[in-house]
């Protein structure tokens, strides 16, 4: 009977409706994840909801007690080397890999799960240089004339640098060329002060990587729109406000993200529907412009925008989910997941609609003491008060051990509540955070209704300006 399962020899199916168990073999579906922090634990929520029943393959770093609790098979190594990504895919028999994290898009495990016939939700590496160079975005954005892109340069010498910045008056930001952990990217008023300052930053970065962007200083509201991509459609999923900055009222260094918003209606209470149509309209211009080029993108397409006084500004790209805004969109996907990932590989991604319940999502990262700069490890933290009814977990950067979690340094857990307001959402998280032990802390402010109500205002003012409220 095996035999004659298409499934059972690794031959992914185009046909989303065979995605079901085979009733053959019984044998389901298997996909592998690649990561092991909270984004790919809720990718792999998101998988075990669907019909298909996939059986769930992991590829990490370190051992998630979340995403172990999903797999059937779980290796834990120590680099995303693509020849051991791709023998674990084959060893396990992947049929579809997921890619969670930046670091494996940038060096080209999607391109060899590809060369071995593995279907991939995910960029390959020429194409994610949408997030791997910064003046690969930029110049993009310019040749296709997309009116999105603050005014900037790609600088390669001294000479040119200072060119730009004899002509540039106001304040500006500095961006090394590759990845650089959301630490690179400095900005004049946060990071350095005078022109000379951000000066000698940027030719640090010159010489260390050739090139450097500097462009201007945006002024707004950010806002992430994270969109499906078959290479060819776009299908857009609910915006979300992330909170990068350490301490409450926008405090502190900036960290990977210490929390996001959605609310209800799909939008942010300081967007305007035009907002969103033009970063929709952006993402779905920036996939046709990469195709053009022979890049054909499939995978999750982030956007992180700024709605500024006269619009919106694309501040850069990302290409996979958000961490923590995937947690927001998952949470609340109606559709099945698997389906959609299958019309990403298959080209497919007009046909089927992605459905995301009309309900606001609040997340909140509980982080280490000490995070980011000298991070507590090794402690305990406890969680088992937590009415997982009224909130979902999803694991970060905790380990199992022998009388339970122990923190290990990162974003260590995240709580996501749902409700009909962002404020309604916060509450539950709160109420929840609460009975959780350890020395951990988080930013009590992400989805109150001040900080809504002062990001709210923020925008009105700033738009008022301009008269374009
Ligand atoms: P990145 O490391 O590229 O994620 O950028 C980190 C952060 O720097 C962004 O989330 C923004 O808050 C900020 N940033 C980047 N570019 C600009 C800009 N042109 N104006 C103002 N802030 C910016
Ligand atoms: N939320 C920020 C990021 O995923 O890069």
């Amino acid at each position: 009977q095996r035999k004659s399962c298409s499934r059972s020899k690794g031959i992914a199916s185009k046909n989303a409706r065979a995605l079901s168990p085979c009733t053959w073999c019984e044998t389901s579906m298997k996909v592998l994840i690649i990561g092991s922090g909270a984004r790919e634990h809720a990718i792999a929520d998101a998988c075990g909801r669907s019909e298909s029943r996939p059986k769930l393959v992991i590829y990490g770093l370190s051992r998630n007690p979340g995403l172990a609790s999903t797999a059937s098979q779980y290796e834990v190594a120590d680099s995303f080397e693509p020849s051991r990504v791709v023998a674990f895919a084959q060893k396990t028999g992947a049929e579809m890999a997921i890619v969670g994290p930046e670091a494996p898009l940038a060096i080209g495990v999607v391109d060899e799960l590809l060369k071995a016939g593995i279907a991939t939700v995910g960029p390959t590496q020429a194409a994610a240089r949408i997030e791997t160079s910064k003046s690969f975005t930029r110049e993009l954005l310019q040749e296709e004339d997309l009116p999105v892109y603050p005014t900037f340069a790609v600088v390669t010498d001294e000479r040119g640098l200072d060119k730009w910045l004899s002509q540039y008056d106001g304040e500006f930001v500095v961006k090394p060329d590759g990845l650089t952990g959301g630490k690179g990217v400095k900005v004049q008023g946060d990071h350095f002060s005078t022109k000379e300052e951000g000066r000698t930053y940027a030719l640090k970065c010159l010489h260390k990587d050739g090139r450097v962007v500097v462009e201007e200083k945006l002024i707004g509201q950010e806002f992430s729109l994270m969109s499906f991509s078959d290479g060819t459609h776009a299908s857009h999923m609910p915006v979300v406000q992330d909170n990068k900055r350490l301490r409450s009222g926008d405090q502190g260094p900036n960290t990977g993200g210490m929390g996001s918003v959605s609310d209800a209606n799909h939008s942010l209470p300081f967007l305007s529907p035009r907002d969103i149509e033009q970063a929709q309209k952006t993402n779905e211009q920036v996939i046709q412009a990469l195709k053009a080029r022979g890049l054909e993108y499939k995978g999750i397409l982030y956007g992180n925008f700024m709605a500024v006084s006269d619009g919106i500004r694309l501040v850069e790209y990302n290409a996979r989910f958000g961490d923590p805004e995937v947690m927001n969109v998952l949470s609340i996907l109606e559709s099945d997941f698997i389906e959609i990932c299958q019309a990403v590989v298959d080209g497919t991604l007009d046909m089927v609609t992605p459905r995301f319940a009309s309900e606001a999502v609040v997340c909140k990262y509980l982080i280490p003491e000490g995070y980011p700069e000298n991070p507590v490890k090794n402690k305990k933290i406890d969680l088992n008060k937590v009415d997982t009814r009224q909130v979902s977990i999803y694991y970060g950067a905790v380990e199992e051990g022998n009388r339970g979690l122990y923190l290990t340094g990162s974003r260590a857990v995240a709580l996501v509540g749902k409700g009909r307001t962002i404020a309604e959402a916060e509450k539950l998280v709160e109420e929840e955070i609460a009975k959780v032990t350890g020395p951990v802390t988080h930013r009590a402010d992400i989805g109150t209704a001040a900080l809504t109500e002062k990001r709210t205002a923020a925008m009105q003012e700033l738009r008022q300006t301009v008269g374009v409220a």
